[in-house]
């Protein structure tokens, strides 16, 4: 069984991805990792060179073509499931679990956000505006999950 957790930015994908992998016993995929490894370029520096539209059909091609292990689970990149049809592929050939924070719960924890070309020089107040925004029109994707959990303060525990 492949798990796929969806969600925005900062929701915590990667940490709870190789929480839940460690509980199962099984691998862990985080897809911005693998697209980092294989161009040898970190994401901010990807959309940079050669902007978003060309990263998203990386990202796609990635989701698809990624020899998965029979059982793992995939942290994927926030907007990912947004473009093409890729939230109906995963729904199709695997569980998706949207990890769901409130936008101000959002801001308090992205941080580090120069290593995120969308997020980039933004302060706390044009964050919250824009994760307000992005969440509005993003949601419509990520409520296509198969389980919807609220992920501020998620208990593994409860979540397995
Ligand atoms: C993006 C989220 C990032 C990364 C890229 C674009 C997005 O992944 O894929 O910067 O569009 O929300 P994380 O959700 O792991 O930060």
């Amino acid at each position: 069984m492949k798990i796929f957790l969806i969600g925005f930015m900062g929701c915590g994908k990667s940490t709870k991805a190789k929480q839940l992998a460690n509980r199962l016993a099984c691998e862990v995929v985080d897809l911005d990792a693998v697209m980092v490894a294989q161009e040898g370029k970190s994401i901010a520096e990807y959309f940079a060179e050669h902007g978003e539209a060309a990263f998203r059909k990386l990202e796609q091609e990635t989701l698809k073509n990624y020899p998965y292990p029979e059982t793992c689970v995939i942290a994927t990149g926030g907007g990912l499931p947004c473009f093409f049809d890729n939230m109906e592929w995963m729904n199709a050939n695997g569980k998706t679990i949207y990890l769901k924070m409130t936008p101000p719960q959002l801001v308090s924890r992205l941080h580090n956000r120069e290593k995120r070309p969308l997020l980039k020089g933004m302060d706390d107040e044009q964050l919250l505006a824009f994760i307000e925004t992005k969440l509005a029109e993003r949601n419509t994707f990520y409520n296509q999950a198969q389980l919807v959990v609220n992920a501020f303060d998620l208990d593994i525990e409860e979540l397995l």
